[in-house]
């Protein structure tokens, strides 16, 4: 695993958007593994800056995102499609018949789950995986658990997962408890993966994720396991961490 130390929140965006775009320039038909959240944002913006200046070019580039939530039609703004194309697809030329949310408005789980691993082995595989890391250690939306998921399927969303995503919804109440998630399986076959943290409500967890077991309970830790693992992280969330690195 690779540390790399940013500054601040800005300084995380401008350096995760580096590999990002890196990928692109160097693979230009490459497969990006997309992240909703708040952590992406900036990177989002990097990204739609240097596209705007000239220097990247996503027309080639097929994408896939994690997640969405079980319900949301796709014009509601707090679903993960919308998320999507309101922070990059709409501001760059990505062809958006190569990109690929969940559907979330499958109504048959199982149904869904199983198009969505159809639609990902089509693209021949994920380059670059971005995530972002749940207070609990989730990635994508695979929550504590005892055993790793391996394949796209339908989760109950926990509560503490519930209450960090209110902040976007009008009420609590609104926040859809279930969402369709890339399993850890799929996540663990990208070829590089890209982790985003930052702020000191992430420094508990990105110790435990990154230098203790390695356990379903903290779904996170599995990518102690992969071999190509870059975190980008600013000084508050690596504070727990800040000797080790
Ligand atoms: C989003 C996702 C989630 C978030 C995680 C962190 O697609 O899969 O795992 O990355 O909940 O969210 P933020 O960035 O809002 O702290």
């Amino acid at each position: 695993m690779r540390f790399v130390k940013a500054r601040d929140y800005d300084d995380m965006s401008r350096k995760a958007a580096n590999i990002i775009s890196a990928q692109v320039i160097v693979k230009p038909n490459c497969v990006l593994g997309l992240a909703t959240g708040s952590t992406p944002i900036g990177a989002y913006k990097c990204l739609t800056h240097w596209y705007e200046k000239g220097d990247l070019d996503f027309s080639q580039v097929s994408s896939v995102n994690l997640d969405e939530y079980r319900g949301l039609t796709h014009d509601n703004p707090q679903s993960y499609y919308y998320f999507m194309n309101d922070n990059l697809f709409s501001h760059v030329n990505i062809d958006i018949a190569k990109t690929h949310v969940p559907d979330g408005t499958i109504e048959d789980a199982e149904e869904a789950c199983r198009q969505y691993d159809e639609t990902i082995k089509a693209t021949g595989g994920v380059d670059l995986q971005l995530l972002g890391l749940g207070h609990n250690g989730h990635i994508g939306f695979n929550e504590p658990d005892s055993v790793f998921a391996k394949g796209t399927h339908c989760v109950n969303l926990a509560q503490s997962t519930i209450d960090a995503n209110a902040r976007f919804f009008a009420s609590r109440e609104e926040v859809p408890t279930q969402a369709y998630t890339m399993g850890i399986q799929t996540i663990m076959q990208a070829k590089k993966i890209l982790v985003v943290v930052n702020g000191e409500g992430k420094a508990d967890i990105v110790e435990k994720a990154f230098f203790g077991p390695v356990t379903p309970q903290v779904p996170a830790s599995i990518l102690q396991l992969h071999q190509d693992v870059t975190i980008v992280g600013d000084e508050a969330a690596f504070s727990k961490i800040a000797s080790r690195i």
